[in-house]
């Protein structure tokens, strides 16, 4: 474990409020939040339904000046030491709506922390072509997803409608689910800790300046 409790932002990725299929998110992010939790973290969730599509960029605003609601979860994302993004598979993708809001912000936001990815799905891969993909987004936007990764095969079965692990089927399943994600949550700890402690120290920003007018100041000479 960690020597301290953490914040984090939960970034959820479903927007569906009916079926069918079978509406699987509220069981699975009420059991990601309560096993952060269960180690000792503060969880605040960014939810994409709540949010507007992508107009104008939460960077593209004079700091601090964007509509309330960016600025809402523009805090919550500072406030963040590490990020969970939660989501379905979508054809292979991760959701629209949690790219949505990964896209308001740039890596000014994100950056210097690590990430941990968690994929369901109603069938038998767990979500974990969707996770490859976001691995990638997260990467470019800074927040390092750790190589262990949560994927839920089947979510609807393993999980009761509250969140709780459904143990009808294996009394055991509550502790293996437990183990399987302390795999992937302590490695973000352990970076979440170690990037807290470097900050102290160093300014990563001063360090290593972010983008102040173009992308293009990433090109080769
Ligand atoms: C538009 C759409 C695309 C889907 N694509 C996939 C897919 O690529 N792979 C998969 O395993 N399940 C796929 N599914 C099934 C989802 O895993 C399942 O519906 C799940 O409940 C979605 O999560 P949600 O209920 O929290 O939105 C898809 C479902 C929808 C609605």
């Amino acid at each position: 474990m960690t020597t301290r409790g953490l914040n984090i932002a939960l970034i959820t990725g479903s927007t569906r409020k009916t079926g069918p299929p079978l509406v699987l998110h509220p069981r699975v992010n009420a059991f990601i939040q309560s096993t952060l939790e269960s180690r000792g973290h503060t969880v605040t969730r960014v939810n994409p339904i709540d949010f507007p599509l992508l107009d104008k960029p939460c960077f593209a605003y004079p700091e601090g000046d964007a509509p309330e609601k960016i600025e809402k979860v523009h805090s919550v994302l500072k406030w963040a030491h590490c990020y969970v993004c939660v989501t379905p598979e979508y054809n292979h993708m991760p959701s629209p709506g949690l790219m949505n809001v990964l896209n308001h912000f740039g890596s000014s936001t994100f950056s210097f922390k690590p990430s941990a990815i968690v994929t369901y799905s109603g069938g038998q891969w767990g979500g974990t072509r969707a996770a490859v993909s976001l691995r990638t987004a997260l990467s470019e936007l800074g927040c390092l997803p750790v190589s262990a990764m949560i994927h839920i095969p089947k979510a609807q079965e393993v999980f009761n409608r509250d969140g709780s692990v459904n143990i009808s089927k294996d009394s055991d399943s509550a502790d293996k689910w437990a183990k399987y994600c302390s795999r992937c949550f302590s490695q973000m700890e352990w970076w979440a800790e170690a990037a807290v402690r470097q900050k102290e120290i160093v300014d990563p920003f001063d360090f290593s300046p972010v983008f102040l007018s173009s992308p293009s100041q990433r090109n080769a000479p």
